[in-house]
């Protein structure tokens, strides 16, 4: 997909955010000093294992975390030109499911299990946008039929348990789209999902962005539905974002070895690159055991001392393309040459 996005406007930007929990003996950092803008009408793809600190982030801009653990910010998140950080907790809720949305890896989690599709829609459209019942019900069966819904009247009579994972997946879209938010963040929509429906729902998401003009922030763990979905990429590693790029530039030239072990990971015809490109070593280590210099440093097999001891700055390779190494680029044909 083409990066026809950068004209326009920015709607979020997440300036040297720090999430720090306080663990027993020290604070963890679960997101070290993010930079990350999104324009109107972009989708942003955030890709990296599990563990690099994709919920966290995106649960931060909602402000999501904070009833549950003690944490601590650094750095802005100005949506609208407003810093999300800054605001008191009560008044999240007029930016939550309003303005930004968000739908989750598992639908059930945030359907009411006790209320029918149609009860749990109208209730959010009679809250926020102060319509009627009638109002909302004619709202809700045309915001399902948006998704997809083959029978939206029968469907707002149905209770989630009813519906397959596929279609509780488009109701929460449907609510998610209810207030027409500016921004829907997606935290792995389609992990739990058959590998059909899978892709329905990443068309059906393309397809609200071009009707809709919302932004998106699409977190996952796979990289070909990132391919398949966004203008631009982040790829996040123990919660930094280590290299950053148009989707098209960042499959043709990945510059960091950790990209590079996540693209091999996906099967491709191209052999010759396949060699090339090393598969990723080992696990993303715990918050408590970050390293000092390059975070991915353990695992990277370019690694010399430098990398083990100094923090890598960001550097532009080329426009827009954006990377956070001493090495990048460099492959292991090279690395031996060198030797
Ligand atoms: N409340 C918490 N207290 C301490 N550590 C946490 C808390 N929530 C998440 N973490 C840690 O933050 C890191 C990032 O988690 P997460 O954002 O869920 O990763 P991802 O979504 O990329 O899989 C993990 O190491 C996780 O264990
Ligand atoms: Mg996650």
């Amino acid at each position: 997909m083409k990066n026809v996005e950068n004209q326009s406007q920015v709607l979020l930007e997440i300036k040297d955010l720090r999430v720090l929990f306080q663990g027993r003996k020290k604070l963890l950092p679960a997101v070290d000093g993010v930079n990350l803008s999104i324009r109107q009408g972009e989708i942003v793809g955030v890709v990296g294992e599990s563990g690099s600190g994709k919920s966290v982030m995106s649960q931060t801009i909602l402000r999501l975390r904070e009833h549950e653990s003690e944490v601590q910010y650094e750095g802005s998140i100005l949506f609208d030109g407003q810093d999300i950080l800054k605001l008191p907790l009560a008044s999240m809720s007029k930016i939550r499911g309003n303005q930004i949305s968000v739908i989750f890896q598992d639908p059930l989690t945030s359907l009411n299990p006790v209320y029918t599709v149609g009860n749990q829609m109208s209730e959010v459209l009679m809250l926020h946008k102060k319509m009627s019942k009638q109002e909302a019900r004619e709202k809700s069966i045309e915001l399902l039929n948006l998704t997809g819904i083959p029978s939206p009247e029968r469907c707002i009579k149905q209770y989630p348990f009813e519906l397959s994972g596929g279609m509780q997946q488009r109701v929460m879209i449907a609510m998610a789209l209810a207030c027409e938010p500016k921004l829907l963040i997606a935290d792995e929509p389609t992990t739990a999902l058959d590998v059909t429906i899978q892709e329905q729902i990443l068309d059906l998401i393309v397809e609200l962005n071009k009707k809709l003009g919302m932004s998106v922030l699409f977190i996952t763990h796979d990289l070909s539905a990132m391919a398949q979905l966004c203008h631009s990429v982040r790829v996040m590693y123990l919660g930094q974002i280590v290299e950053e790029a148009a989707t098209a530039e960042l499959f043709a030239c990945p510059s960091h070895p950790y990209t590079r072990g996540l693209l091999s990971c996906i099967p491709r015809l191209d052999t010759d690159r396949e060699e090339e490109l090393p598969v990723i070593p080992g696990v993303v280590p715990p918050l408590t055991d970050v390293p000092v210099g390059c975070h991915f440093c353990t695992r990277c097999t370019l690694a010399d001392e430098k990398c083990r001891e100094e923090e890598p700055p960001v550097t532009e390779v080329t426009p827009g393309h954006k990377v956070k190494c001493w090495k990048y680029g460099q492959t292991e044909k090279e690395k031996e040459a060198v030797q």
